[in-house]
C-alpha cells in the first residue's frame, strides 16, 4: 500500500503556517483550502481517506505513466475500506488536547494542491470548524443521503456564510445506502439549494458520493448514471479558489516596536492587506499620527514595497509615537476607530455568554478588556429568523453590541477579515469562548465624550478631610455581609468619617428592581453596583458594597474599576452549613422546598474569592469584632 503524503498532523496552531511555508517554497500551482464539516456520522473521516488514498492512486498513476516513480504492488487495486481509520488514528492524540482541534492535511494531485482542515464534529464543533474556516476559501459540508439536511448541516452553513465562505460542495454521502437514488439525492440538493439562497451564499455544487464505496469522490461513480456533474475531486481541483474580497486597503498591525540600539527604531509586522511604499504617508491608528515610510526592512535586506502576508519592519523619517497593536494605514483610506460596535458573534464555550461580563478581546495585535452590552438578537439557523434573546449558549450565534476599554483599531468584516474578526477569552480559564466579526462601529460611542469637571475625586476627598475606598463585601446570603457592614459603618459615622453602605436588597428594590437570579440578571446587577460605587468614590466617600457578589469575573471588573489601592475585597467566608441553619430571611427553607430558584449555594454557583485583601470568619467572632478587624485592617493600609 502507497504511503500517503499525511502533512500537518494533530490540531497545532501553526500546522498550517508550517504547510503554507512548504507550499510557498514550490510552485503555486493554485492551492485550495478547504474544511469538510457535516454532522458526527455524516462521514467526514471516511470521504477525506479516500480523497488522500484514491488521489494519490491516481497521481502515482500518472506519475508512472509520465515515466516517473515507481509504482509499489498493490497500489491500483481497490482501496481497503477502513479509510476512517488513517484519519482517525490521530483521534485519539486530538481528544487529550484542550486546546483547538483542528488537524491540517496536505495533498495535491497533478491539477492542483489542496490544503484540508479537518475539524471534529463533537461538541465544541463550532470552535474547531471556526478554527478551520478562517484559513480557508472553500468548504465540503457532508450530508448523510438517509437523514438529509439537519439543523447542524444549517448551523455549519450559516457558519460559513458568516466566516465568509461563499462556495460550497454539498456531499451527499452514503449513496449506497439510498440504492443511489436520483430523487433522494434531488431532494436534499433542492432542500439545501433553498436554504443557501437565503443565507447568500454564493456557490454550492450537490454531489452525490459514496466515501467508503468511491463513488464520485474521485473516480465517476458506476452507480449513477443518471448524475452528469464532477466528481468531488474534479470539482475540487477546478473551482474559483479566492475569496471575492477585492482590492483591500493597507493594514499593517503592528507586532512588536524593534529597538536594537538607539539610533534604529522600526515597527515590526505582517502586512495583513493591500500595499505600502517607500516614501508613503501614512497615519498611525488610533492616534491619527502622520509618518512617511523611511525604509522597509526585512532579514534579506530592504524594500520598495511591501504587500500583503510579508512580514516586514517600518521605519518611518519622523519621529512619531507607536505601539504595539498600533494600525498602521495609508492616509487615503482609513481604518474605523472606536470603542463600541456591532458584531457578529458565534459563540463555543460551555458557559454561557453574558452580557455585561468581561472578556479579554484580541483583535490582530490588540488586547483589550470588552463587554457584550446588549445581545441584539440570536440566529435561529433553522429559518434564519431573529429570535430575541438576553444569552448566548454554546453554538449559538447572534448579533451583539460589544464595548471595548480601549478604542480598537478595525475594519467591518465585509471589507477586510483580517483587521474585521477577533475574538473573546475568558480571563480566568483562558479558553477562546467566541469568535467575533464586526460589523460596524456605533457612532453613539464617538459622539459621547468625556465632559471635563474642574473639581475631582481628590478636591471632594480633601473637603471631607478623608481617603476615599471601597469595601467589597462578598459572600453567601446569610454569611452576615450587611451585618458586619453596618457595624463598621457605625463605626466609621461615629469617626466622623463620611460612608454610603450599598446593600443588595436595597439596591434591588430601586436601581436594579428590573433584575432577577439568573446569571445574566446577577452579572448585570454587579455592573450597576460596581458603576454606582464608582460614582460615589469618586464623590470622595467610603463606600460599603455588600452583594452575594458570586461571579469571579465580576469581582475583578468592580476591582478594574478602581486605583490598585481604593479596593478591598472582604470575603465574609460563613460556610453554607452554616448559613443555612441561621437562614434569617427563611429564604434557604423556601429554596430547598423548590419555592425559589437559582439560589446561591443550593442551585447557583458561588465562586470563593482566590485573593480576597480580607477573609473574615463569622462563626466564633461577632459583627462587631469583625467591624473592628475590618478597622484596623483599613488603618494599616493607611486608609484611614
Ligand atoms: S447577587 O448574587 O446578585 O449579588 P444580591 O446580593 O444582589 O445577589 O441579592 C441577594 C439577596 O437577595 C439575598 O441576600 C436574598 O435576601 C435575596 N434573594 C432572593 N432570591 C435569591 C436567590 N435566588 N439567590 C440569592 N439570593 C436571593
Amino acid at each position: 500500500m502507497p504511503r500517503l503524503s499525511v502533512v500537518g498532523g494533530s490540531g497545532k496552531a501553526d500546522a498550517g503556517e508550517r504547510v503554507d511555508a512548504r507550499i510557498a517554497a514550490e510552485e503555486d500551482r493554485g492551492l485550495l483550502r478547504f474544511l469538510t464539516c457535516g454532522s458526527v456520522d455524516d462521514g467526514k473521516s471516511t470521504l477525506i481517506g479516500r480523497l488522500l488514498y484514491d488521489s494519490h492512486l491516481v497521481f502515482e498513476d500518472q506519475m508512472q505513466s509520465a515515466g516517473h516513480g515507481q509504482r509499489r504492488a498493490g497500489a491500483g487495486q481497490a482501496a481497503p475500506l477502513d479509510l476512517a481509520l488513517l484519519i482517525d488514528g490521530l483521534q485519539a492524540e486530538r481528544e487529550q488536547k484542550i486546546t483547538i482541534d483542528v488537524a491540517y492535511r496536505y495533498f495535491s494531485t497533478p491539477r492542483r494542491k489542496f490544503i484540508v482542515a479537518d475539524t471534529p464534529g463533537h461538541v465544541q464543533y463550532t470552535r474547531n470548524m471556526a478554527t478551520g474556516a478562517s484559513n480557508c476559501d472553500f468548504a465540503v459540508l457532508l450530508v448523510d443521503a438517509r437523514s438529509g439536511i439537519l439543523t447542524q448541516t444549517r448551523r455549519h452553513a450559516c457558519i460559513l456564510s458568516l466566516l465568509g465562505i461563499g462556495k460550497v460542495a454539498l456531499a451527499v454521502n452514503k449513496m449506497d445506502l439510498v440504492d443511489f437514488d436520483q430523487a433522494r439525492f434531488d431532494a436534499i440538493a433542492e432542500d439545501f439549494a433553498a436554504f443557501a439562497h437565503q443565507l447568500g451564499l454564493a456557490l454550492v455544487t450537490a454531489i452525490p458520493v459514496s466515501a467508503l464505496k468511491g463513488d464520485n469522490v474521485v473516480t465517476p461513480s458506476a452507480h449513477m448514471h443518471w448524475y452528469h456533474g464532477p466528481t468531488l475531486l474534479g470539482h475540487l481541483e477546478t473551482v474559483d479558489a479566492g475569496r471575492k474580497e477585492g482590492e483591500r486597503a493597507f493594514r499593517f498591525p503592528v507586532q512588536w516596536v524593534n529597538r536594537p540600539h538607539l539610533d534604529f527604531r522600526g515597527y515590526a509586522g505582517t502586512v495583513a492587506s493591500g500595499k505600502v511604499r517607500r516614501g508613503e504617508e501614512v497615519v498611525i491608528h488610533p492616534s491619527g499620527k502622520r509618518a512617511h515610510v523611511a525604509r522597509i526592512v526585512t532579514a534579506d535586506g530592504d524594500l520598495e514595497a511591501a504587500q500583503q502576508g510579508e512580514a516586514v519592519t517600518l521605519t518611518f523619517a519622523e519621529e512619531v509615537d507607536v505601539s504595539r497593536g498600533d494600525v498602521i494605514a495609508l492616509a487615503s483610506h482609513a481604518p474605523s476607530v472606536a470603542d463600541q460596535m456591532a458584531a457578529r458573534v458565534i459563540w463555543f464555550d460551555e458557559e454561557p455568554m453574558l452580557p455585561g461580563r468581561a472578556y479579554t478581546l484580541k483583535c490582530g495585535n490588540q488586547t483589550t478588556t470588552a463587554t457584550v452590552l446588549n445581545l441584539k438578537y440570536k440566529l435561529n439557523v433553522d429559518n434564519l429568523e431573529h429570535v430575541a434573546g438576553k444569552t448566548l449558549e454554546i453554538n449559538e450565534v447572534g448579533l451583539c453590541n460589544l464595548d471595548t476599554a480601549r478604542p480598537l483599531v478595525f475594519d467591518p468584516y465585509a471589507e477586510n477579515t483580517d483587521t474585521g474578526s477577533f475574538i473573546l477569552i475568558d480571563r480566568f480559564t483562558n479558553a477562546t469562548v467566541a469568535a467575533g466579526m464586526i460589523e460596524f462601529g456605533l457612532r453613539r460611542a464617538t459622539n459621547v465624550r468625556w465632559q471635563e469637571l474642574s473639581i475631582d475625586k481628590a478636591s471632594r476627598a480633601g473637603l471631607k478631610e478623608q481617603k476615599p475606598c471601597i469595601l467589597w463585601f462578598t459572600g453567601l446570603s446569610g454569611a452576615g455581609k450587611s451585618t458586619i457592614a453596618n457595624a463598621l459603618e457605625k463605626r466609621l459615622h461615629a469617626m466622623g468619617r463620611h460612608t454610603y453602605l450599598l446593600d443588595g436588597d436595597n439596591v434591588r428594590h430601586g436601581l436594579n428592581k428590573d433584575l432577577g437570579f439568573t446569571d445574566a440578571d446577577r452579572v448585570e446587577n454587579i455592573r450597576r453596583v460596581a458603576e454606582a460605587a464608582r460614582l460615589f468614590v469618586d464623590a470622595g466617600l467610603i463606600v460599603m458594597v455588600s452583594f452575594i457578589s458570586p461571579f469571579r469575573s465580576e469581582r475583578r471588573m468592580a476591582r478594574d474599576l478602581f486605583e490598585a489601592d481604593e479596593f478591598i475585597e472582604i470575603f465574609v467566608d460563613t460556610p453554607l452549613e452554616i448559613c443555612e441553619a441561621r437562614d434569617p430571611k427563611g429564604l434557604y427553607v423556601k429554596a430547598r422546598a423548590g419555592l425559589i430558584a437559582n439560589f446561591t449555594g443550593i442551585d447557583s454557583l458561588y465562586e470563593p474569592p482566590e485573593r480576597a485583601e480580607l477573609k473574615l470568619d463569622t462563626s466564633t467572632a461577632t459583627p462587631e469584632f469583625l467591624a473592628e478587624t475590618v478597622l484596623s485592617d483599613l488603618r494599616r493600609r493607611h486608609l484611614i
